[in-house]
């Protein structure tokens, strides 16, 4: 059944640029965050998807937001957040970007080295976890190690909550599988761990088990 709710969520990498012709990315295809959103559009009354770069096609029914760096993807959900009941922050967003954006390309001659001076990215769901008013904010977490402490560090930090934690070691969870294997953790210190499945049927059980708990 459909609920006034809307929702917002977030896909895919973030594409940090260094010169016309290079960028920093991770592997982020935005499979989990397209099947979160395809699975709220029976269940929400609006749908709004900002995606980084993707190849997959923009789906029918939401309001999509296509973007490419951090910074543009912290502007499209600071632009959406009071609309919204609920955000989802599948993106893996880069953690740095270069300090100077270089205007013509990097030239190898006369280099055997090339070093890039990063500076930290802001950090989108800890500025919406300091905004929030009625919003129920779920966040993601990609580990490779301590995969419960770790969730649990940054759903108290960035004031979430929810958080579904991936173990990004096991062989079909996380980025670029069709597959994920994930822990729930919620605010209240309960959890709800999910086997291995499709990324679309976790994204249903996932937006079934948020309507639950607002
Ligand atoms: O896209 P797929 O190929 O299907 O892969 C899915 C996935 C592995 C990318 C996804 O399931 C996932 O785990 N996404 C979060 C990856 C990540 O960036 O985790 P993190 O631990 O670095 O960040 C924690 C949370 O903070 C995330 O919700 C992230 O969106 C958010 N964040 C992070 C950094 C930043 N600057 N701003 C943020 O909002």
């Amino acid at each position: 059944m459909q609920s006034k709710l809307k929702i917002l969520v977030t896909a895919g990498p973030t594409r940090e640029p260094i010169d016309p012709v290079r960028y920093i990315t991770n592997y982020s295809t935005g499979k989990m965050g397209y099947a979160l959103a395809k699975a709220a559009i029976p269940k929400f009354e609006e749908v709004f998807l900002v995606s980084g770069p993707s190849n997959l096609p923009a789906p029918e029914y939401v309001h999509f937001f296509p973007v490419s760096s951090a910074a543009e993807m912290k502007t499209a959900v600071l632009n959406l957040f009071s609309k919204v009941d609920v955000v989802i922050m599948a993106a893996a967003v880069a953690d740095y970007r270069v300090s100077e954006i270089k205007e013509h390309k990097i030239k190898k001659e006369g280099k055997s080295d090339l070093v890039l001076t990063l500076v930290k990215n802001p950090d989108i769901l800890s500025e919406l976890g300091k905004k929030k008013e009625k919003q129920f904010l779920v966040g993601f977490a990609a580990e490779s190690e301590n995969l419960i402490d770790n969730a649990l560090k940054k759903m108290q930090a960035k004031q979430l909550d929810m958080i579904i934690a991936n173990n990004i070691s096991e062989e079909g969870s996380g980025f670029a599988y069709d597959t994920n294997i994930a822990t729930i953790l919620n605010s209240d210190g309960t959890q709800y761990s999910l086997d291995k499945m499709p990324k679309e049927e976790m994204a249903q059980i996932i937006i079934d088990y948020i309507l639950q708990r607002i």
